[in-house]
């Protein structure tokens, strides 16, 4: 049997994601009658796989500068209202085992699950009305009977809603299989707001066939890297894979990467290599490079470089000249990637809809004050390690508030 709703509620919030739920609890304790809507059948899904199952939930060192947007000073007021330190008081107080893994990275220990079942128990708690598996077909403005102020009428799969203010939560479109569409973003076009050009972010990268060659066969390994792009760096892992790079450090450089450029990686990030590379030629010269790389490096990385580059010598045969040029390959490896894997796998989508459209303190369309946007939809987009999922609970909380 189909689940009907014909019914009229203060608050619908589309999206049973992170920035939904939050939204929809914040609104439902202030008493607002608050009924969630979303196409997926089930609530969260990218809670459930975020942070390899483990959900990275928050950073307790996030702010405004771990954000990329068209105006980065948007995000400050909601952040500031709704810290790291309120979702992870909360997450305490629901008893969830959480630890950091590196600095300010907060992951539940158990898994995912709880974060979402924390969300779920609250939005009981608050009355919240959920309901999967509905498509939305239209969406009109309506003026309410003896009231200035607009509301919507929503036609669905499940019936007929009204609602005094709207909250469209649906996200970007990275992993359309996990039910990500351009809803938010048809929405905000259909009420005449701009919405910024979007494109994959936090997302591997693929390369051009003769890089793929030669180090496709090193899928799996990973080492410490500083990877730079103009004037962005990020220290942090690098993941070989069967398609290209991947691991934080190359996730993170792909929000600000563009077709055409080079990234530049430094194998021995903190090494002084030409320093150690003389050294070893004075105090072993009868070694081999390859015997100083698999000091540093993981042995597989360390023989691939020795083939690709010749470094089949002894330290004897390197002239100062080849030191340096050893030295360059190593701190300032120039690769140019063919692209991302786009958003079949990237985590967010950077780009949506203009902040300069809404009120930074309460999420809600500047000249349209009971149509909200918050989360992934709207053009902020955090770093990697939790930044993205504050972001969804600051902005929920802001529109929650309000709605
Ligand atoms: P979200 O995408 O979570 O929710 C949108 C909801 O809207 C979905 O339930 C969807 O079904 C629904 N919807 C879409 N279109 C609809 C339509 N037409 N009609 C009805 N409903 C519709 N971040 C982080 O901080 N820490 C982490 O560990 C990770 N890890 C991670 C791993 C992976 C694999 C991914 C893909 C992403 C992450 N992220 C992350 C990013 C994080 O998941 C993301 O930023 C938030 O989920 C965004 O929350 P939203 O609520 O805005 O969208």
């Amino acid at each position: 049997m189909v689940d009907s709703i014909n019914k009229v509620v203060d608050v619908v919030v589309i999206g049973a994601g992170a920035a939904g739920l939050m939204c929809a609890i914040t609104a439902g304790y202030r008493g607002r009658r608050v009924l969630v809507l979303d196409h997926a059948n089930k609530p969260g899904k990218k809670i459930l796989m975020s942070g390899g199952g483990r959900c990275n939930f928050t950073h307790l060192h996030s702010t405004p500068a771990n954000y990329l947007s068209a105006n980065p000073h948007f995000c400050i007021s909601a952040l500031k209202r709704y810290t790291p330190y309120h979702f992870t008081e909360w997450v305490e107080r629901h008893g969830i085992e959480y630890h950091e893994k590196t600095p300010g990275q907060l992951f539940c220990t158990e898994s995912s699950k709880a974060i979402l079942n924390m969300l779920l128990t609250e939005c009981e708690w608050a009355g919240v009305d959920i309901r999967l598996k509905c498509s939305i077909e239209s969406v009109q403005a309506i003026h309410a009977k003896q009231s200035a102020r607009t509301g919507f009428k929503l036609s669905t799969s499940m019936g007929v809603v009204q609602c005094e203010s709207l909250v469209i939560a649906s996200g970007g479109l990275s992993i359309p299989t996990m039910g990500a569409s351009p809803f938010g973003y048809k929405i905000a076009e259909q009420f005449g707001l701009n919405v910024l050009p979007t494109r994959a972010g936090l997302a591997p990268f693929t390369l051009q066939p003769d890089d793929l060659a030669r180090l496709s066969p090193l899928s799996g390994v990973s080492c410490p890297v500083e990877v730079k792009l103009n004037c962005h760096a990020f220290k942090e892992p690098m993941l070989f894979t069967h398609r290209g790079l991947s691991g934080p450090a190359m996730l993170q450089i792909s929000s600000f990467w563009l077709p055409g450029q080079n990234l530049h990686i430094d194998l021995l990030p903190d090494t002084d290599v030409l320093a150690e590379l003389k050294e070893w030629r004075q105090q072993s010269p009868n070694k081999r490079v390859e015997s100083y790389l698999t000091t540093k490096l993981p042995k597989r990385l360390a023989q691939t470089l020795v083939e690709w580059h010749q470094w089949d010598i002894t330290f004897q045969q390197c002239s100062n000249q080849r030191l340096n040029e050893i030295t360059q390959a190593l701190k300032n490896w120039k690769i140019k990637p063919n692209g991302t894997e786009g958003y079949r796998t990237a985590e967010v989508t950077l780009g949506g809809v203009d902040t300069d459209c809404l009120s930074s303190k309460t999420m809600a369309v500047k000249d349209q004050p009971n149509l909200f946007f918050i989360g992934e939809v709207v053009d902020v987009t955090g770093h990697l390690g939790g930044h993205n999922f504050q972001w969804a609970w600051a902005s929920g909380f802001a529109a929650g508030n309000e709605a």
